[in-house]
């Protein structure tokens, strides 16, 4: 199991400022769901705040719809094949959590579960939704975490180990792993 740090909402931006793939859960009533997610972004530091491509026609766009609410989650390497199968099929018919034996575990102010075998999971509130903004769902955080192991002092140190970094995804069941990082200083050299 990871072990978990709550981060302040207005650093929760930090968390997948890189360009993770996702995961998101949801659930209204005694239903829940979980799906794949390459279209997410943080879109404000305070009130934080994320927009999320929801396509209209997903099991898990009606369950956010019509609980206001969604988890949002970004995978570990170790579970890239569950990242794509739970962008495989839709939930409507199958209980993908049993299908695919996730391991979940609750969130605090949402009902949707959250996923084990992730670098950061978000709490969100929809504060808007709308066919005039296409697939487009903004969501205020309400509550972030990250993997105490990898996030330290503000900022992340992707572990060594391959499975623990996040991924990126390509297309075709292509992935890439997050790299290495390195600094440059901003400004201009004094003349
Ligand atoms: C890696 C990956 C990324 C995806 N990204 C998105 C996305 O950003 N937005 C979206 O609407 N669908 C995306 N999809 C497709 C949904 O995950 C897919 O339609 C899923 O079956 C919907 O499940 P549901 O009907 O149970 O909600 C993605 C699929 C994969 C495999």
């Amino acid at each position: 199991m990871t072990t978990r740090i709550s981060i302040p909402l207005k650093d929760s931006y930090k968390l997948f400022n890189h360009g993770p793939v996702s995961i998101i859960t949801s659930a209204h009533g005694n239903k829940r769901n979980v799906m794949a997610a390459s279209w997410t972004m943080p879109v404000d530091f305070s009130p934080a705040k994320v927009a999320v491509v929801i396509d209209n026609n997903t099991y898990t766009r009606e369950l956010v719809d019509a609980s206001g609410e969604f988890g949002l989650q970004f995978p570990m390497r170790k579970i890239a094949k569950l990242t794509l199968d739970v962008g495989d099929i839709s939930g409507r018919d199958n209980d993908k959590f049993s299908r695919f034996g996730i391991n979940t575990f609750s969130a605090e102010k949402i009902a949707a579960p959250f996923i084990e075998d992730c670098i950061g999971w978000l709490e969100c509130k929809v504060i808007r939704q709308g066919a005039e903004t296409m697939d487009v769902i903004i969501g205020e955080v309400i509550a972030a975490y990250a993997d105490a192991e990898q996030f330290i002092d503000g900022r992340w140190h992707f572990s060594s180990d391959p499975q623990k970094r996040s991924i990126h995804y390509m297309a075709g069941g292509e992935f890439y792993m997050t790299g290495e990082a390195f600094r440059v200083e901003s400004g201009h050299s004094a003349e």
